[in-house]
């Protein structure tokens, strides 16, 4: 496409974009920018690592509770890091909460509590990758970097019909970004973008006929919209399975311990369980508890990671034994406030249903 064209799609977006904005708590709109407000790099470096998790919805009370607790980053960056994980607890992918608070003692102690203000800049801090330089630079600091994750994946295959598969047409797309992005407002031609996908670039069902972009849409012009993104056939995820084990006490304490630092949902908390990995198998029965009792079998719990999915057989049991676990005793009503990853609400749930108000 002609330069003229990528200024005319861009400006059709804007103006969309200025009608059609989602109200999110992270977000300067352009008519509070207009009267002179600025975005808080925090809030955006926050709100983004939180959205590399989650959904919009999920992630809005989760950005309240850090604000709330750590209201700047060097807050956060003095925070226990015990506290960070459980305040992270629920959101997945543990190593982010960690990374989150490395970046959060970098910015602190290394650039005097101020994000740098170029893709570069947020690049070279711990735990920020392409994604989240582009979106900080564009979106606090109104840089033309180009910003792309799934939802502009999703709009830029449709808009030119792109046919070669994910995740190879990776750098095809983004280099059709990075034309698109213009050098007046590409904070809020990133956001646009993301909006777009979101509400009405959708993976299904398609609400072309609201859109901006629908008389320039290849896709829509072959009909198939949804066949867009194109993506390589999924590898079926590997199944590993394990046993995990709820002891409680008379007075409703649930035995926990914490998991090594290191690796999958490292220094997170849990009940003891046998010894599975991504790639190896653990027990599934009671010989395997960590300590002898009258183990009760209460059903089979199954939670998805990225690269696998873990079936753990769940085993409860009554005891006030000082048992042979390095761990302790949390008392069923603490537990909401502890980091514990959702595989093992889960598992406290099978063992005990009323554990958690939300899981
Ligand atoms: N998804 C990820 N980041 C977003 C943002 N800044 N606005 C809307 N949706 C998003």
């Amino acid at each position: 496409m002609p330069a003229r064209t990528e200024t005319r799609l861009s400006d059709t977006l804007l103006h969309w974009y200025d009608r059609h904005h989602r109200e999110l708590p992270w977000r300067v709109t352009p008519r509070e920018r207009e009267a002179g407000k600025r975005a808080e790099p925090y809030h955006v470096w926050l709100s983004e690592v939180m959205l590399q998790q989650t959904t919009v919805q999920a992630v809005k009370p989760y950005f309240r509770k850090f604000l709330n607790t750590w209201p700047s980053v060097t807050d956060l960056a003095a925070a226990p890091v015990d506290d960070v994980m459980a305040a992270w607890a629920g959101l997945g992918y543990y190593a982010r909460a960690r990374n989150l608070k490395k970046c959060a003692e970098a910015v602190a102690a290394e650039h005097a509590g101020r994000f740098p203000d170029t893709e570069d800049g947020l690049r070279s801090l711990p735990g920020i990758g392409d994604y989240t330089a582009a979106a900080v630079a564009a979106i606090a600091f109104d840089r033309p970097a180009a910003v792309m994750d799934g939802n502009v994946e999703r709009v830029i295959s449709r808009l030119y019909a792109i046919d070669s598969p994910l995740p190879g047409s990776k750098p095809q797309m983004k280099a059709k970004v990075r034309e698109l992005t213009p050098t007046e407002r590409p904070g809020d031609f990133a956001q646009a973008m993301m909006d777009l996908g979101a509400t009405i670039c959708t993976p299904k069902r398609p609400a072309c006929a609201l859109c901006p972009f629908r008389g320039d849409c290849l896709a829509l012009a072959t009909d198939e919209p949804e066949r867009f993104p194109v993506k390589a056939a999924k590898k079926e995820k590997p199944v590993r399975q394990g046993a995990a084990f709820v002891a409680v006490s008379s007075d409703g304490a649930v035995l926990l311990r914490r998991r090594p630092t290191s690796g999958l949902l490292g220094g997170m908390s849990e009940v003891p369980t046998t010894d599975w990995t991504s790639r190896m198998d653990g027990g599934t029965t009671a010989d395997h508890a960590p300590f002898a009792a009258d183990w009760q079998t209460c059903g089979v719990v199954s939670h998805v990671f990225t690269h696998f999915e873990l079936r753990l057989t769940v085993f409860r049991t009554r005891t006030d034994e000082p048992a042979a676990v390095a761990g302790w005793w949390e008392p069923v009503e603490t537990l909401e406030a502890q980091a514990l990853p959702t595989v093992m609400k889960k598992v406290i749930v099978q063992a005990i249903p009323l554990a958690f108000k939300s899981i």
